[in-house]
């Protein structure tokens, strides 16, 4: 018999603010709607407003998880919070999430890897579960993005996006086979050569800033379709299976370019794909769970049916997830 994790719920959450890219133009980007279509698949994102903070963001995502578990807060053994955009520099965004669902035992802390967040923290929530350290979990990501934007950048504020998606974690007993319900295997990678591809020019340890988003996008995109085809690759051969396998695809959500090489490597029609792109722009750690969410609001997932997460971001770190509805 084997621990397996499987996820018991999904939660999401978008603020109301939406700025499309019309709206972005109106703001005095040097943009226009058909290249921002055109080139990243994007219509639309939300934005946090002034009061929102990635812990509220988080938070109304986190209770929906639970609604949708069925479980309550008390039965929590933990909180794994993937950000990039916490609301302070310390303590973890997870303790204000813990605090507001009302949970007074387990522990809270964050993740950060940035648009590989949620898979990180997916990740080290299941190593919980499978050890037999942890009965349920709550993963989240969360992200507030648009405040790292330098809106005189055109090559990167039109791409972004804030959110908060989250799934409950709760242990379940396997086979051992990848017959099983839940999580079959994460694989995480990072390269820290790449780091100056994609990063922020401020750091609390470094000069005390925030900073803005900054990056080589062209060269982002290339290491992007090369590694996730390598991770999914490996996710696949550790379980011993197919891309024939595969029932749905749920990429990260940075370039529906990207989305779509993956799907034609899987040879897997768009529409086994979630793809919220149009609708969300790239949410960074929020980006997975939000895509995950979406489908399970929409019923498109049915029990047995393969699950693949992918996702790549800054470091550059990318991952990979299999998991059995
Ligand atoms: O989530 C983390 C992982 N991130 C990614 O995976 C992002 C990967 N990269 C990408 O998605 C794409 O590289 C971008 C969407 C960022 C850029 O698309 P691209 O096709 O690589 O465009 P480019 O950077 O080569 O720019 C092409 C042209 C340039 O003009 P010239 O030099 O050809 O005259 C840019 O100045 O498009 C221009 N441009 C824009 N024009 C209108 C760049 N940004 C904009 C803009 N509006 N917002």
């Amino acid at each position: 018999m084997t621990q397996r994790s499987v996820i018991l719920g999904c939660g999401h959450y978008l603020p109301r603010n939406v700025w499309t890219n019309d709206d972005l133009r109106a703001r005095g980007v040097d943009t226009t709607d058909e290249w921002i279509q055109q080139r990243t698949g994007i219509k639309q994102r939300h934005a946090a407003t002034e009061n929102e903070k990635t812990s509220d963001l988080a938070i109304a995502a986190a209770r929906m998880a639970l609604h949708n578990a069925g479980i309550t807060a008390d039965q929590l053994d933990g909180i794994v919070l993937a950000t990039t955009t916490p609301d302070c520099t310390f303590p973890a965004t997870a303790v204000k999430v813990q605090a507001a669902l009302g949970m007074t035992r387990g522990f809270a802390f964050d993740v950060q890897s940035v648009c590989s967040g949620f898979l990180y923290a997916l990740s080290v929530a299941n190593n919980f579960i499978i050890t037999g350290q942890a009965k349920h979990l709550l993963v989240i990501g969360a992200e507030t993005l648009t405040r790292l934007l330098n809106w005189h950048d055109r090559t990167t504020c039109v791409l972004f996006g804030d959110g908060a998606g989250a799934v409950v974690l709760g242990a379940a007993t396997g086979t051992g086979t990848v017959a099983d319900r839940g999580i079959l295997s994460t694989h995480l990678h990072s390269d820290g050569r790449t780091h100056d591809l994609l990063y922020t020019n401020g750091g609390p340890g470094s000069n005390g800033q925030v900073g803005t988003i900054q990056m080589e996008g062209k060269e982002v995109f290339k290491h992007a379709v090369t590694r996730l085809a390598e991770v999914v690759d490996e996710a696949l051969n550790a379980n011993h299976l197919n891309k024939s396998d595969i029932d749905w695809l749920i990429p990260h959500q940075a370039n529906e370019r990207i989305i779509l090489a993956m799907a034609e490597k899987l040879s897997l029609p768009t529409d086994r794909v979630i793809i919220t792109i149009g609708e969300h722009a790239n949410t960074s750690a929020a980006s997975v769970p939000l895509a995950l969410a979406h489908g399970q609001q929409k019923n498109k997932f049915k029990p047995g049916q393969l699950l693949l997460l992918e996702t790549m971001g800054a470091g550059l770190s990318w991952g990979a997830a299999l998991i059995r509805w």
